[in-house]
C-alpha cells in the first residue's frame, strides 16, 4: 500500500514539473528517499517561486470573473524572477531574461491603471506565461492556459 501511494505521489510531482528536468534528475530524485518510502521532490527557489505567481494570478482570475473590483499593487516578489536559483541554472540565458523582461513589463502595465483591469489585459499576462514555458519548460502548460480567461 504504502510503496503504491509513493509512486502515485512521484508520478504527480513530476507531472506537474518541467518534463525533461525531471527526466534528467530522475536519478537524484530517487536517492532522496525518507524512511517512510515517500519520494520527495525537492522544489528550486524558481519553481516555489512559480507556484507562487500561479497562485497570485489565480487570485486575480477569479475577482476579474466574478466582477470583483482589483485595487492590488504588483506583487514585489515576481521580480525575483530576475534572481531565483532554478533547478537547471543553465536556463537562465539570453531567451530567459528577454522573456522574463517582457513578462515583468507585461505585469506592470496591468497593476499600473487601476481602472483597466480588464480580461483582456489579463489575458495578456498569461500569454507572457506562456511565450517563455513554449521554449523553457513545457510540462505546466495545460495548467498554465487554465488561467485564461475565455
Ligand atoms: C521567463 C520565463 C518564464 C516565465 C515568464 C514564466 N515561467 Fe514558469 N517556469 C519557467 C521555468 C524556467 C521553470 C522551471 C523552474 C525550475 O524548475 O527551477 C518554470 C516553472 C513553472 C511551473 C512549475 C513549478 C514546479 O512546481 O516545478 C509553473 C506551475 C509555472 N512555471 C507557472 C508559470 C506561470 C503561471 C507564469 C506566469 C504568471 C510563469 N510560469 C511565467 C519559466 C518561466
Amino acid at each position: 500500500m504504502r510503496i503504491q501511494f509513493a509512486v502515485v505521489l512521484l508520478l504527480l510531482t513530476v507531472s506537474m514539473s518541467c518534463q525533461h528536468v525531471n527526466k534528467e534528475k530522475k536519478p537524484q530524485t530517487e536517492t532522496k528517499q525518507e524512511r517512510s518510502g515517500f519520494q520527495l521532490y525537492e522544489m528550486s527557489e524558481m519553481a516555489a517561486l512559480m507556484e507562487q505567481m500561479y497562485v497570485d494570478n489565480q487570485r486575480i482570475r477569479d475577482r476579474i470573473v466574478q466582477e470583483i473590483e482589483i485595487d492590488d499593487t504588483m506583487p514585489t516578489l515576481h521580480h525575483r524572477l530576475f534572481s531565483a536559483v532554478m533547478t537547471d541554472p543553465s536556463e537562465r540565458d539570453l531567451f530567459f531574461e528577454t522573456q522574463a523582461r517582457a513578462f515583468i513589463q507585461v505585469e506592470e502595465e496591468f497593476y499600473a491603471d487601476p481602472n483597466q483591469k480588464t480580461k483582456e489585459k489579463f489575458n495578456a499576462i498569461v500569454q507572457a506565461c506562456l511565450s517563455c514555458h513554449q521554449k523553457k519548460c513545457g510540462g505546466p502548460i495545460p495548467r498554465i492556459k487554465k488561467l485564461l480567461i475565455p
